[in-house]
């Protein structure tokens, strides 16, 4: 296993290119069970969730070719093979295995998911879903037992906003019998994506991307190509680190429109930003200073909750008190004491982190606990005088597709290096 190090304090510079949406890429990639020909997905990112999908299409009798970033799936001879265990765990998106295999067969049996620890992350509105639909559902062991005779559309309204929920309750409705209405449904872009995959194929669905979805079903679903949107995440992390560690990072392949709420947050706080066509600039902050603000998460368009952790590190910079409040996941603050280690005056009050600043970041030894926990890192260690070690690389690389290489792109002095023999025994210990 590996370790990042971070020597901090170069500024950045240049272009970085961003990769297809890794929550798209996770969705998209389990609907291809549900045509009965070969579906081509370009522009997926290189990161290991794609590669355990990969495997798990294999699993069930999927032909999966494979090359850069371009995936073919030949569905034709795929099996409900039940899936209990193994990589299913390894990710929080394996969810979208029981919509797609419960579309197309009637039935599945699926390992509970895993993914980021962000607190408690019920999945009782997909199951709401699915039953609506018509389907048995029971959860035997650690496993989610799907089974049905038909599935006959249904109106469902969801209790809460649920990026999950609403495309696996879409992966199931398109192959039903009849018309489904999905009411309070989520908005954001990869909904819309995953939504423009399933009408190439064939399906018919309207109002992806408003908060009611209507699907009528069809018998079957047919091959398609389709190209996936780009990683509004990975595009706001970058821009997030061009204000934090930046003298002008222009990211390129962005939707600017998928990141208002960051934008316009940044340039409340006094970040030179400019934005043009699909490219997004953020100038030289050398001699600025950054205003304090607040943030709140909300569903799109608000504040994406999976920015909030990296917003954080840029905000140890800011002059004043910050309030970072996150109303999605209430406990998405394991990278605060990790910025703490760093010298950063934070502190946790429920739901928010009160950020005092600005403080010169300090180079220590940091875990990632998370995904996006491990970006506000990498983003505080480039900010930091000294050098920084991040453990829990692997968490980072389920997320962002070659962040070494592209860092180092941008003037960054960044590296990996194999864990020590302690520093294995604690990851195993903890
Ligand atoms: N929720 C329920 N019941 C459900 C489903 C969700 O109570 O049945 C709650 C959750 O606990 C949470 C809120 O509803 O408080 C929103 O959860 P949502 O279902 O929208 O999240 P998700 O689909 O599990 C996706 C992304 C997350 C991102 C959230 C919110 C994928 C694979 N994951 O998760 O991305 O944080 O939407 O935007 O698409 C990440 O990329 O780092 C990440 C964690």
């Amino acid at each position: 296993m590996e370790k990042l190090m971070i020597a901090g304090g170069y500024p950045l510079k240049g272009t970085v290119r961003i990769s297809g949406a890794k929550n798209s890429a996770v969705a998209l990639i389990p609907a291809t069970i549900l045509a009965e020909s070969p579906v081509t997905i370009e522009g997926l990112p290189d990161i290991s969730d794609v590669q355990i999908l990969k495997g798990l299409l294999e699993e069930v009798g999927g032909k999966v070719h494979f090359d850069q970033n371009d995936m073919t799936v030949d569905p034709s001879s795929m099996i409900s093979m039940p899936l209990p265990n193994g990589k299913v765990k390894m990710l929080r998106a394996s969810y979208y295995l029981m919509g797609a295999m419960l579309g197309r067969f009637k039935k599945a049996v699926i390992g509970l998911p895993g993914g980021c620890h962000l607190g408690p992350r019920p999945i009782d509105q997909h199951i709401k879903g699915f039953e609506a639909l018509g389907a048995s559902v029971t959860n035997e062991q650690g496993a989610i037992y799907l089974r049905a005779d038909e599935l006959r559309g249904a109106r469902i309204y969801l209790d809460v906003v649920s990026v999950g929920a609403t495309i696996n309750i879409m992966l199931a409705a398109v192959r039903a019998k009849g018309r489904t209405i999905i009411e309070n449904a989520a908005k954001e872009p990869e909904i819309i994506d995953v939504a423009t995959l399933l009408s190439n194929m064939g399906a018919k669905i309207k109002g992806a991307g408003t908060d009611v979805i209507r699907i009528d079903g069809v018998e079957n679903l047919h091959g398609c190509r389709h190209t996936i949107i780009p990683d509004r995440i990975e595009a706001g992390t970058y821009i997030i680190l061009g204000a934090a560690a930046g003298q002008g990072v222009l990211i390129d392949n962005v939707i600017p429109q998928h990141l208002e709420s960051l934008i316009a947050k940044l340039r409340e706080m006094g970040v030179n930003i400019e934005i043009n066509d699909d490219q997004v600039f953020v100038g030289s902050q050398e001699g600025r200073k950054l205003k304090a603000v607040d943030i709140k998460t909300l569903v799109y368009p608000g504040f994406p909750t999976d920015l909030q952790q990296p917003f954080t590190s840029l905000l140890t910079k800011s002059e004043g008190t910050s309030i970072v409040t996150d109303t999605i996941y209430g406990a998405r603050f394991k990278h605060i004491d990790e910025l703490r280690r760093m010298s950063a005056d934070i502190k946790v009050e429920g739901r928010s982190a009160v950020i005092h600043g600005p403080v010169q970041l300090q180079g220590a030894k940091v875990k990632a606990s998370d995904l996006r926990a491990g970006a506000a890192l990498v983003i505080a260690g480039l900010m930091a005088e000294g050098v920084t070690e991040v453990t829990g690389l692997e968490h980072i690389e389920r997320g962002y597709s070659h962040i070494v290489e592209k860092l180092n792109g941008l003037g960054a002095t960044i590296w990996r290096e194999s864990l020590t023999t302690e520093e294995m025994d604690q990851m195993k210990n903890a």
